[in-house]
């Protein structure tokens, strides 16, 4: 169902709809982001916000609701796995997405903080994130275009190119890679595993 990550009214209306559909909630996964290139000089207040709605108030909002239908005596009641998404940018200093990593940033410590609080409060509920490189998803093409716009890089190839140099397992991420890191971090199989981090960048971060 349609979901604004921004809206606390819409995490009201969409969470509920999801436990009666699914005859529960134990996994929430907060993937939504929003990536606007930009060199520092150059920024657009309007991008920046837009980012920092999104990536940041977003996944926090993911967290509050996913906390309150999970937790003991909540909707769904049964304890759980929170994912957040941030990205390799949130480890590295990657030219061109300052905000963005900012933001990126900000979702690996909201993860720290929120593992802290579920644990501390007995919400049954672990919390990590998981930090993609490069995947050519909309978002990955776009910004090795962008990259090659802003004048960082000769063309989006040599922009790809570039990354793939500085990653050592020497290729792209693929959404699959991506789908079973966070897979696992859900599952019981990372019973004993809150508030980590887990890179999925064929080494780019390390
Ligand atoms: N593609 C990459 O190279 C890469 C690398 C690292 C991290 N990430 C992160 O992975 C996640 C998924 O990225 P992607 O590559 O699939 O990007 P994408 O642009 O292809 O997809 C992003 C999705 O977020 C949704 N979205 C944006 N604003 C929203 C809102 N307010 N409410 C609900 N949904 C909203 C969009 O509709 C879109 O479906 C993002 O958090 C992104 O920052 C991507």
């Amino acid at each position: 169902m349609p979901l604004d990550v921004t809206s606390d009214e819409s995490w009201e209306r969409a969470i509920p709809e999801a436990i009666s559909h699914l005859g529960g909630l134990d996994i929430v996964v907060n993937n939504a982001g929003v990536e606007i290139t930009s060199l520092l000089a150059d920024l657009d207040a309007e991008d920046a916000r837009r980012m920092l709605e999104v990536n940041v108030l977003g996944t926090a909002l993911g967290i509050k609701h996913a906390f309150r239908a999970m937790r003991p005596g909540g909707p769904a009641g049964q304890g759980g796995a929170i994912v957040n998404v941030a990205s390799v940018a949130a480890t590295i200093a990657f030219p061109g997405i300052a905000v963005y990593s900012a933001t990126k940033s900000a979702v690996d410590r909201l993860t720290r903080v929120a593992a802290m609080e579920a644990g501390k409060l007995g919400y049954g509920v672990r919390v990590n994130t998981v930090y993609p490189g490069l995947v050519p998803t909309e978002m990955g093409n776009q910004l090795a275009q962008d990259m090659a716009d802003v004048g960082l890089f000769p063309s989006a190839q040599e922009a790809v190119a570039a990354v793939i140099g500085l990653t050592p397992a020497g290729r792209l991420g693929e959404v699959a890679d991506m789908a079973d890191a966070v897979v696992f971090l859900a599952s019981d199989g990372a019973r004993f595993i809150t508030g980590a981090g887990l890179p999925i960048d064929g080494g780019m971060g390390m």
